[in-house]
This record gives structure tokens, C-alpha cells and sequence, in this order.
């Protein structure tokens, strides 16, 4: 489905029954990466996953995207569905510096977080300069050129070796990004702010999942959010990579289903 915003319009999905529950997609991915969770938990959750601006079936909107500004695109669409607090939202890498900006500026909506495959910090030099140069390389080459790069280091080497529909399925759903979407992103990731002196305000429920084996962004960053948020627990997920909810789905849902109980 679309939802038209001023200068475009974000692509969703809306389905279950329960609490509303919001999944955020990471880079350069789409709320494709969701079907396991949408259709796994549909019958204790309404799940609403969206595709970021550029991302997905997303228009492709020119510019930087600020966290917030990705963080507004979100709020629009649950004022738009009429979407009343509380909810929980689940936010993988980039969706979860997303949820971060989201719970700065709207903390009276959450009822719970869940931050999965993603860090507190902010881009260290050596990470800006990465990501100027990736912005470099797609406009000179085109999104293959970050998708092949990315895409092995994006699942563990037990997925990669043993799974080649998933991995066929992911460079698919990467590739649907756009230039503009990739650009984008890289540049308002390069600019987020530092959200770890914010992690102790943050004051409700969270659930901190991490796969054992993911190469982008280590679980040593996992476990310095669940050490700082005053109400979080941590699971790390075995045989997984920066993509748990795909690569062990049922370990993940199993993992959201719990929380979700332990809410009620
Ligand atoms: C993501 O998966 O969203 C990205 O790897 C996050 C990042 O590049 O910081």
C-alpha cells in the first residue's frame, strides 16, 4: 500500500491482530526483510512495516535523510493509519538508529523497543570517510556496486555457504533500492548524532537482539546498549549474521513473542 506524503509517497504493509507493532528496515533494505515476522507473529500483533524513503517501493526522494527526517516519514504514516499510542517499534541497524530518533521525539508512544543488529554511536571519522566514498561509488557505478560489497558481509558465513536462496533473496530486495535512496541514507547515517548519552533516558521495556556472528556491527556494541538502558535484556542469536530475523526467524520470533507476553 502507498501513503502519499507532501513531495511523494512511502510503501506499507499492515497485517495481524494485537498490539501495533512497528518494524524499521536497515540499508540498503526494504520491509521485505519483515515477511517472517509479519506473517509469523500475525496473530498476536498488528504489524505495520514500511519501506524508508528510497528504499523498497519508495519514491525515490532526492537530499540527505536525516534520522528525524525518517523518523517523521513514520509518525506521518501511523498518524495516517490512525495509529494510537502505545507501540512497540522494531527498528534492524539503520531501523534502529531510526527508533532511536523516533523515541527522542515521540517517547509518549512507545510502549516497548526493540533494537535489533544496531549501535548507540555515531560514525567515527574513518566511518564518515567510508561513507563518502561508497556515496562516490554508487553514482559512479550504480547500487550492484554496494550490494556486492555488502551483501556477503550482511549474513553469517553459515548462511552465505548454506543458504543460497536467502542469499539470492537479499541481493534482490538490495537491489530494489534506489541511488537516491542509497545516497541518501549513507549521508544522513554520516550525520546522525551520538544517541548513547540518551540510551539511560530511555524508559520503557527493550529488547536487544543480536546475531553471534554479524560482521558489521559487533555484539560488543549490543552490550553496551543493555548495560545503559535502565529496562533492557540482550539475546544473541547463534548461526545468524547482521540479518537474524531472516537468517533464524523462528530463534527471532520466538524472542518478539516473549517480549511481547512479557508486556501484557
Ligand atoms: C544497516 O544495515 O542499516 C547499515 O549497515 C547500518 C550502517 O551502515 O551503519
Amino acid at each position: 500500500m502507498k501513503f502519499e506524503l507532501d513531495d511523494g509517497f512511502i510503501a506499507y504493509d499492515h497485517h495481524g491482530t494485537g498490539i501495533p507493532l512497528l518494524f524499521i528496515h536497515g540499508y540498503p533494505l526494504s520491509r521485505k526483510i519483515w515477511i517472517p515476522q509479519m506473517e509469523g507473529l500475525a496473530d498476536i500483533a498488528s504489524s505495520i512495516s514500511v519501506d524508508l524513503r528510497g528504499h523498497g517501493e519508495s519514491y525515490p526522494f532526492e537530499g540527505s535523510y536525516s534520522m528525524d527526517l525518517l523518523a517523521g516519514d513514520c509518525k506521518r504514516l501511523l498518524d495516517g493509519l490512525n495509529i494510537k499510542s502505545p507501540i512497540l517499534v522494531c527498528g534492524l541497524s539503520m531501523g534502529g538508529y531510526v527508533t532511536m530518533a523516533l523515541f527522542r521525539k515521540y517517547r509518549q508512544l512507545f510502549k516497548g523497543m526493540i533494537l535489533t543488529s544496531t549501535r548507540s554511536g555515531a560514525d567515527s571519522t574513518e566511518a564518515k570517510q567510508n561513507r563518502d566514498a561508497s556515496m562516490k561509488n554508487v553514482r559512479e557505478h550504480g547500487v550492484s556496486f554496494i550490494v556486492e560489497n555488502m551483501l556477503p558481509k550482511s549474513i553469517s558465513p553459515r548462511t552465505l555457504t548454506l543458504n543460497p536462496n536467502l542469499v539470492n533473496s537479499i541481493r534482490d530486495i538490495m537491489m530494489e533500492t534506489s541511488v537516491q535512496g542509497v545516497v541518501g541514507a549513507l549521508q544522513g547515517m554520516r550525520d546522525r548524532p551520538d544517541s548513547t548519552p540518551f540510551l539511560s533516558q530511555i524508559n520503557c521495556p527493550v529488547l536487544i537482539i543480536h546475531g553471534a556472528d554479524d560482521q558489521l556491527i559487533s555484539t560488543h556494541e549490543a552490550e553496551l546498549m543493555n548495560k545503559q538502558i535502565p529496562d533492557s535484556r540482550l539475546i544473541i542469536i547463534q548461526e545468524a549474521g547482521h540479518l537474524p530475523n531472516l537468517e533464524q526467524p523462528e530463534n527471532f520470533n520466538q524472542a518478539l513473542r516473549d517480549f511481547i507476553q512479557s508486556l501484557s
